[in-house]
């Protein structure tokens, strides 16, 4: 099978639709219509990757929340959005590009009961720096969405617009995927979990280039590469204090997967940044 993924005729990573005439405008992110946002509410709720890895790593570190107001940024599902507000977060706010991805996340928090002045949406793009309603917050998560930060600008934007909306002290638990892996480790992880990365660049990919992923159920985007020092450097600069996160597997996993082996192939890097 050849590590290269199909080659798909969309609006690239981080470019985006100006277009906001409705209050929720659809489309603005072309890898999240209502297909692929119903596809990667599949993937957050379903996949190993995502339950026993990304999600499991996120919690710990996300810690204690209880009476706490939280931002979750570019939110997709709203599954963290659920989980902030099971342990005990006065208010949740979760923000996405994507109308599509709102919506899904409306119908599963009405799904599990959660009451309606316990959440709020608001579609918006991260780059735009702006005061949230519901602000400001003692914790901002962001899982898996830094990797659509396109130039050193937009993560700059991205981590400003987050650090405005901090209390002081507050914190930015951050998760990135870098979207390519080297040819052997993608081969692997195909082959083990059906999960397609890009191919890195021969010498390894460099910030700000091309990436790619596929799941198992069709989900797929184009995103950036990302460097977890860029993220670290821009971190810093806009006035965080960074920890960086070593990432272990869930020891409640009883499935018969190699998850110890998926957490070493996930190209994953986690951040605590504290205002
Ligand atoms: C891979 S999903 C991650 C969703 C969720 N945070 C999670 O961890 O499951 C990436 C999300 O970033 C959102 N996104 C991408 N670019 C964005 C932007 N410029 N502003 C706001 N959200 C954006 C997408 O719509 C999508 O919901």
């Amino acid at each position: 099978m050849s590590g290269e993924p199909p080659a798909k005729k969309q609006r690239p990573a981080g470019q985006i639709s100006q277009d906001k005439e409705n209050d929720e405008q659809l489309n603005r992110i072309a890898d999240y219509d209502l297909k692929m946002a119903e596809l990667y509410n599949g993937v957050a709720n379903d996949s190993l990757a995502h339950k026993h890895c990304m999600g499991y790593n996120l919690k710990k570190a996300i810690g204690d929340v209880k009476g706490q107001v939280c931002i979750e940024a570019a939110c997709g599902n709203g599954a963290y959005m659920q989980f902030l507000h099971d342990k005990g977060a006065s208010f949740v706010l979760g923000t996405d590009l994507s109308a599509e991805n709102l919506a899904v996340c409306r119908t599963n928090h009405k799904a599990s009961g959660v009451p309606a002045d316990a959440m709020d949406y608001f579609q918006s793009d991260l780059g735009e720096v702006q005061a949230y309603k519901g602000g400001p917050f003692d914790l901002a998560v962001m899982g898996c969405c830094i990797c659509y930060c396109s130039n050193q600008d937009m993560l700059l934007s991205w981590l400003k617009n987050m650090y405005k909306n901090l209390k002081p002290g507050g914190r930015l638990v951050c998760m990135n995927t870098r979207g390519a892996l080297p040819d052997a480790e993608q081969e692997e992880l195909f082959i083990k979990f059906k999960i397609r990365y890009l191919k890195e660049a021969p010498g390894g990919s460099k910030s700000f280039s091309p990436a790619f992923v596929r799941f198992h159920n069709g989900w797929q985007t184009d995103y950036i590469f990302l460097e977890a020092d860029t993220i670290h450097k821009a971190m810093v600069e806009t006035g965080f204090k960074v920890e960086r996160v070593p990432l272990v597997g869930d020891p409640d996993y009883n499935g018969k997967e190699d998850l110890a082996r998926l957490v070493q192939l996930m190209p994953y890097d986690l951040f605590v940044a504290t205002k």
